[in-house]
């Protein structure tokens, strides 16, 4: 496929890159190790188990139970009443403590900072058989996800520079290795945000596809970027479909991790697994066009690529043996002159013919294309992630998201890794008798099905366009990329979410001389 450059190329030069695009503008809290509590620290965590309040160190229990904490994960008390300010932080019941629940402290610790700028996060002394590396890679990332703050459009810069957080352990270097993987998981999330978080008419698919070249290039990984001839002379229909609306021309990023030493499969090739997200900078639904309220967040609708782009980057901080490559198609959906009509009919990428009878279901018409060139060649397992559909909202609310796929094992690990992570997901099915919905009057299939169970109608859909015999999950991730309110670590608006899981699962590929995909 031919190579370009991700030059500006907007007639009006709208595609121009604001300058916070990769980070500037936003900010988190700094975390390092200590031994001991730092002598500037203004405030320190006091660790509180729910069942052993009365044990709780410097802390008598009637105070607590005045103040009405009970121990609750995530539930603060600040005591301001010595040298030293007091944080205790709920913990939950002793034998529960895990990642989980330290993660959570760590976000209620942030958050209870509030004023005070350098402070300690002391680990309790029972971690539940955690490692100390695990705990305080736990507490790390609560810190920095939950301390997240997206200042870049606002007049004033924010009064308070962000926390600086030490994490007091008994042995640093050996919890070091563990913590520097949480704060470049922690990193990657707060990449994914800030490109959700920018506008739609800033982020353009020009825009992206820079702001990503330059990180994965930073990071160390084969950028290759096909700008609007390029997607067209590939074949890219999808792409060019929904692109016919807009004055910003496409772009699709194939990033390659190649690790250092890559596992091999049996025929001696590196095993490689593919990621596929959705890059829709803006969905207005096109000439299906949306209502104002369901517009409003519609900037968000990149999330899945946003997710994918910032996991690819942190895969050689992260140590991933398996080779890994992905593919992000980027465009809005609007309702220029020449936008595709409903009943129009494109040929994707495999030579199929899609009649579009509702230009807001548009992710998959992009997802097609993408899946199609990442399934071309042999892959271990191929995972996508997209703000495919509201359905998925209203069957799992907004802090869920839908995995679907054609494969028991991969699914098993996919629900293993955003354990792992703390992301929650919960699978629904792919059932073969309603891809009868998808067909058309016209062409070989339509991208719509019944008003019902539309998740799972978009699911058989993309399955279409996975090659026969790949492994492959489907994350509808429409609730949790994007929130109405903060909660725990998940901030308001963009949350970072799947990458993760993402990171989960690649980093525990091939580890152990387990299979993942071994059903
Ligand atoms: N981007 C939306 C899905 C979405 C909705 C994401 C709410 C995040 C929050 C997607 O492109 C869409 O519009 N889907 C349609 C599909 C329908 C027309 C079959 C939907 O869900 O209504
Ligand atoms: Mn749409
Ligand atoms: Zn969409």
């Amino acid at each position: 496929m031919p190579r370009t450059s991700a030059a500006p190329s907007s007639p009006d030069g709208s595609d121009r890159r604001p300058s916070h695009a990769a980070g500037a503008g936003s900010s988190v809290p700094t975390v390092t190790l200590g031994r001991s509590v730092p002598a500037g620290a203004a405030v320190v965590s006091v660790p509180a188990f729910a069942d052993r309040l009365t044990k709780v160190d410097g802390v008598r229990k009637a105070v607590l139970d005045r103040a009405g904490f009970a121990g609750r994960v995530g539930q603060t008390l600040v005591l301001d009443d010595g040298d030293r300010a007091r944080v205790v932080v709920g913990l939950g019941p002793a034998a529960q403590v895990g990642t989980t629940a330290l993660r959570k402290a760590g976000a209620a610790f942030t958050k209870a900072l509030r004023g005070y700028r350098r402070a300690a996060f002391v680990l309790p002394a029972e971690l539940g058989g955690l490692t100390e590396g695990q705990a305080a890679g736990a507490v790390a990332e609560g810190v920095v996800l939950g301390g997240y703050r997206f200042d870049a459009y606002r007049s004033q810069a924010p009064s308070k520079a962000p926390a600086a957080v030490t994490v007091v352990v008994g042995d640093a270097r050996a919890a070091r290795p563990a913590l520097e993987r949480a704060l470049a998981a922690a990193d990657a999330v707060t990449f994914a945000r800030n490109l959700v978080n920018e506008p739609g008419g800033a982020l353009t698919p020009a825009v992206f596809a820079e702001a990503v070249t330059e990180r994965a290039s930073a990071a160390g990984l084969t950028v290759e970027v096909l700008d609007a001839d390029a997607i067209a002379a590939a074949g890219l229909g999808g792409i060019v479909a929904v692109n016919k609306g807009s004055v910003h021309p496409p772009r699709l990023v194939h990033l390659t991790y190649e690790p250092a030493e890559p596992l091999l499969d049996d025929d001696g090739d590196p095993v490689t697994v593919a990621l596929v997200g959705k890059g829709i900078t803006f969905d207005s639904g096109g000439l299906s066009l949306k209502p104002a309220d369901g517009m409003m967040d519609m900037k968000c609708d990149m999330a899945g690529a946003a997710a994918v782009s910032a996991a690819m980057c942190a895969l050689p901080a992260s140590g991933v043996q398996v080779r890994v490559e992905s593919w992000t198609p980027l465009t809005d959906n609007m309702t220029g002159g020449d936008a595709q009509r409903p009943g129009d009919v494109f040929t994707a990428r495999n030579g199929r013919t899609v009649e579009v009878l509702n230009t807001d279901a548009e992710g998959r018409l992009v997802l097609a294309d993408a899946l199609c060139l990442a399934t071309e060649s042999k892959k271990a397992a191929v995972v996508d992630l997209a703000t495919l559909t509201g359905a998925c909202m209203v069957a799992l609310g907004d802090k869920i998201a839908g995995i679907l796929g054609n494969d028991d094992g991969l699914l098993g690990d996919v629900e293993e890794a955003a354990e792992v992570a703390g992301e929650r997901v919960w699978q629904l099915p792919l059932p073969a008798d309603y891809r009868a919905q998808l067909d058309s009057n016209v062409a070989d299939l339509k991208n719509i099905g019944t008003r019902f169970g539309g998740t799972l109608t978009a699911g058989l859909f993309l399955q279409e366009f996975v090659a026969d015999g790949t492994p492959w999950v489907h994350m509808d991730i429409a609730g949790p990329a994007f929130q109405a309110a903060e909660d725990g670590e998940h901030p308001k608006g963009a949350t970072g979410f799947g990458v993760r899981t993402l990171l989960a699962l690649l980093s525990g590929w091939g580890v152990d001389g387990e299979e993942p995909d071994e059903a």
